[in-house]
């Protein structure tokens, strides 16, 4: 959001951590703040998992340091843990015991967890109808909530899910992506997801950074993201090398591509109308005039260089 606090939730100072002589993350350097769901976006492999396992404490950093609300993860372990949330891989649950005594075995770890935060937290993840049934009985995306409640006892203003979506189906996708921005805008909680899922990073992520092979390859807004890449209009016509020449010469535009039925121009929507108009007058045929927005994925691909995998 553009209104950041200017404090930062969680900030990443030169994370880098090697095992044996692979480094595999590699000078990891980002702030995120409260209010914001940031993507962790990056191929499988790429040091998601590793980097969320070093900010919440599971993973030694071999260099660099992490502060989450101030507090040092290397100097003050047991502040920073106070403020995180996170499911990273699959949280521990008692399969025997339904939702309820779960949450309630969970609550008797952390002092000062009332009655009433259990019944908030059931609440908010939607599990009101099924937390009195057994967690063997539960589906993967109710166990998903299950996590998600546990994580949210202990009111966390930094909340990290690795992969939140995976099993998950478009139904559960929606209802988690609104969760979390809920979490995010009402209770100014820093959310952070991982996932190698870019469609549904754009629609869930206020801000994305990008990480391949351990090192981070940009943080941007999702719209700034689609900028960049984005404002490409297709004009259809019958003769391209022509049609291209006239907005040259008429209105001082470059082309990106011509093709001998087609050219693209980099223009603002608003244009459209007047470079219609000018080829119209120039004798041009005009079949189709089509918007070709990057989409993130395409986007991504071309950031990492068209390479998804290790
Ligand atoms: N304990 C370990 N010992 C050695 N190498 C490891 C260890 N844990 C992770 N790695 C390596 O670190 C790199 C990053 O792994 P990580 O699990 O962080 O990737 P990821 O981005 O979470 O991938 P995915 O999308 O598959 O979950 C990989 O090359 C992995 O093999
Ligand atoms: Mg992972």
């Amino acid at each position: 959001m553009a209104n950041e606090p200017k404090k930062p939730a969680v900030v990443l100072e030169h994370v880098t951590k090697k095992f044996g002589r692979k480094t595999v993350i590699d000078d990891l350097s980002f702030k995120i703040y409260g209010g914001e769901v940031f993507g962790f976006l990056g191929p499988n492999g790429a040091g998601k998992t590793t980097t969320i396992r070093m900010i919440v404490g599971l993973m030694r950093m071999t260099r660099g340091n992490i502060f989450i609300q101030g507090h040092s993860v290397k100097g003050d372990f047991r502040q920073a843990m106070r403020q995180v949330g996170a499911i990273v891989e699959n949280p521990e649950m008692y399969k025997f015991l339904t939702g309820y005594q779960n949450l309630v075995h969970y609550a008797r770890m952390i002092p000062g967890i009332s009655k009433e935060r259990i019944g908030e937290v059931v609440k908010l993840v939607d599990l009101e109808e099924r937390i009195n049934e057994k967690v063997k009985k539960y589906s993967l995306g109710m166990r998903q909530r299950l996590g998600l409640a546990q994580a949210l006892l202990h009111h966390p203003s930094v909340l990290i899910l690795d992969e939140p979506t995976n099993g998950l189906d478009p139904q559960g996708i929606h209802d988690l992506r609104n969760y979390l921005h809920d979490l995010s805008r009402r209770e100014g909680v820093a959310v952070i997801v991982s996932s190698h899922l870019l469609s549904e990073m754009q629609l869930m992520c206020d801000r994305i950074g990008i990480i391949q092979k351990g090192k981070l390859l940009g943080v941007e807004t999702v719209s700034q993201f689609m900028e960049e890449g984005g404002g490409k209009v297709r004009f259809t016509v019958n003769d391209g090398a022509k049609a291209a020449q006239t907005v040259k010469d008429k209105l001082a535009l470059n082309p990106l591509t011509v093709l001998t039925d087609a050219f693209e121009l980099a223009i603002a929507y608003e244009k459209i109308p007047v470079v219609v108009d000018t080829l119209v007058n120039g004798g041009t045929r005009i079949y189709g005039v089509e918007s070709v927005t990057q989409s993130l994925e395409d986007r991504f691909l071309e950031v990492t260089g068209g390479k998804q995998h290790d």
